[in-house]
């Protein structure tokens, strides 16, 4: 009979008439007096089919008595209009419904420990546990489905363009993107280990110097980090490298391919290209390096307005060589004081020591820190944040990074708070001219802003003989984000091909050469035979998905997540392993 079997969600009225065998799983069961109607359920969709039990054997009869939901079922019976009064507009095939002659029941089911059809009740950690019920739910299969369809374009996209998919290893040696290594250990190999690659940056590389001018991989990659709703210790990139580009060739690829992929999970068009913002223009309108461009809400600096300010908080900052921000917001009085007092709460979070604020209110300014204004201070005010009608204003004073830290993520909250961006639009931007290199005081050393391989721009190469932490900022590299909606949902940049300036670079990230012949010797070494100019970028699949697909966690387009504490409730891992294995290993536990 399976040889005959077709699905549930694609019959339609044109099948009328025709007699079929559909399998899955009892989606819902009601009797009505003994007529009992099945909804069955497989990957396309639901069907409802009808048992009579004058017209049926006498097993079938017991098999619609015996038969619960989720038991996996296999019916067949010929397919008939749905009287008026039964059509269900809710289902794709509610015009129609399979008059049951033969009922089997494949396999029993235990009764699911949470319903199938409502999620609001249930804990994500139940979901996980039982994530192969979670999965029978429509809107998680439909994330699955999606995510193929998604991989496929991207695939097709990408071959039509020339690239070729190239599978790069997973045991690796470490590569450098910033976060902790999963390591593995080998046995023959003793006291050595293995790293999961952070991403295929230095194998890509090398594959260009090996002559495919044109790499792509959709690939798992893994990084020991702190998990947030955007991220997951193992996710997935859509990874690519070209030879021969520039920074505007790339942007245009990938532009060409959100494009597509928008298209096929939203049906709408997009722009073909998407507007830039350097980063020092991000940071000071918006103070973040991925700025939600939805809505507006821009932070204005106003150190100068308040050199002289009676304000002795805004006049400490300064002294302190900080600065000082504001954000106005037309809140036509929705922002409550209650809400106002919340705010200064969110903003600890990002180390603020406070929250100095005002209302100016038809030409007034009142509350907060309005006795200290002078009127010169008022007067450029109202010109600085064009003050109108009702609107509160928020400051923040402070050192820089500090600043843009609070109001950037207060801006994202305040503009949730008052819905004032519509849910379902796809704000895609780049965010270009990252700064190469920065400076952390508490170490006194420079880190790379992406990674060591990252080219400089051209105009700034020369500043890397004089660097000072002052001046630091000012090397700019050859670097793009692509972000979607606030979130960075790919980076990338141009490489460094030439070995002299990878090694000065190097040397200015405190990498001796001892230490970076042991971490990437090889890819030192194959830039030296005729490496060409390349650069590449990589998505991140997961957020992609979950951001177009408006969800709320990354871990609901991800057919088996980690929890935020990193484990997956199914499998329980990790998990302790045997004496015996960690003997072979040569692995000893100690205590911490
Ligand atoms: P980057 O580190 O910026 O660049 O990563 C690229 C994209 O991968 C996604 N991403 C993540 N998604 C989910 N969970 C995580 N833990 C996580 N970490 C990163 C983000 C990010 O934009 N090799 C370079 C790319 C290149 O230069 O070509 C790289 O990995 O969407």
């Amino acid at each position: 009979m399976f040889e005959e079997r077709v699905y549930c969600g694609e019959l339609t009225v044109g099948d009328i008439g025709k007699s079929v065998v559909l399998a899955g799983w009892v989606d819902t069961k009601r009797d009505l007096g003994g007529v009992v109607f099945l909804e069955i359920r497989d990957v396309t969709g639901i069907m409802q089919a009808v048992v009579h039990p004058a017209a049926v054997s006498g097993d079938t009869s017991t098999c619609a008595d015996r038969v619960r939901d989720e038991y996996c079922v296999m019916v067949r019976g010929k397919v008939v209009k749905r009287s008026d009064e039964t059509v269900n507009p809710n289902l794709k095939t509610g015009t129609i419904e399979v008059d049951i002659e033969e009922l089997q029941i494949l396999n029993a089911s235990l009764v699911p420990p949470f319903p199938l059809d409502s999620r609001e009740s249930v804990s994500e950690d139940l979901r996980l546990k039982y994530r192969y019920l979670d999965l029978r739910r429509k809107e998680m299969r439909d994330a699955v489905i999606m995510r193929h369809r998604v991989m496929q374009e991207t695939r097709k996209y990408l071959t039509e363009n020339r690239f070729i998919e190239i599978e790069t290893p997973m045991l690796n040696k470490s590569t450098p993107e910033g976060a902790r290594d999963f390591l593995v250990p080998s046995r023959i190999n003793r006291g050595m280990f293995f790293a999961l690659p952070q991403s295929p940056q230095l194998f890509k590389q090398i594959l260009m110097v090996a002559g495919f001018d044109r790499y792509f991989q959709i690939v798992k990659c893994f990084r020991d980090e702190d998990l947030r709703n955007d991220r997951q210790p193992e996710f997935t990139q859509i990874d690519l490298e070209m030879s021969f580009v520039t920074p505007d060739m790339v942007m245009g690829t990938i532009e060409g391919l959100l494009k597509r992929l928008v298209i096929e999970m939203t049906g709408k068009e997009i722009k073909d290209s998407f507007p830039r913002l350097t980063y020092d223009e991000a940071m000071s309108r918006f103070g973040k390096d991925a700025p939600d461009m939805r809505f507006g809400l821009e932070l204005v600096e106003c150190s100068d307005i308040f050199r002289e300010s009676q304000f002795q908080v805004f006049t400490g900052a300064l002294a302190a060589r900080g600065i000082i921000k504001g954000m106005a917001v037309a809140d036509e009085g929705k922002i409550s004081r209650k809400m106002v007092d919340d705010y200064a709460e969110f903003v600890k979070i990002y180390r603020a020591k406070g929250m100095p604020w005002v209302r100016f209110r038809s030409g007034n300014f009142e509350g907060g820190i309005s006795k200290f204004l002078s009127d010169t201070e008022k007067d450029a005010l109202v010109k600085a944040f064009d003050l109108q009608g009702d609107m509160l204003v928020i400051f923040s004073s402070d050192r820089k990074n500090i600043v843009n830290d609070t109001l950037g993520n207060l801006r994202v909250k305040i503009a949730r708070d008052l819905k004032l961006f519509d849910e379902d639009e796809l704000n895609f931007l780049w965010v270009t001219d990252f700064p190469l290199l920065e400076y952390s005081e508490e170490e006194g050393r420079y880190y790379a802003t992406h990674h060591p391989f990252t080219s400089p721009s051209r105009e700034s190469i020369g500043l890397l003989d004089n660097l000072t932490p002052d001046n630091v900022g000012g090397i700019k590299a050859q670097a793009y984000d692509v972000v979607l909606n606030g979130v960075e949902i790919g980076g990338g940049s141009i490489r460094i091909s030439d070995t002299v300036l990878q090694g000065k670079i190097f040397s200015v990230l405190g990498i001796s050469d001892e230490e970076a012949k042991v971490k990437f010797s090889f890819l030192l070494e194959a830039l030296k035979f005729g490496a060409p100019p390349h650069g590449g970028i990589a998505l991140g699949l997961d957020r992609v998905l979950m951001i177009i697909m408006n969800k709320n966690s990354i871990r609901d387009v991800i057919p088996f997540p980690k929890t935020q504490r990193g484990q997956c409730p199914m499998s329980e891992a990790p998990s302790p392993v045997d004496d015996d294995q960690l003997k072979e290993l040569s692995i000893k536990l100690v205590e911490r």
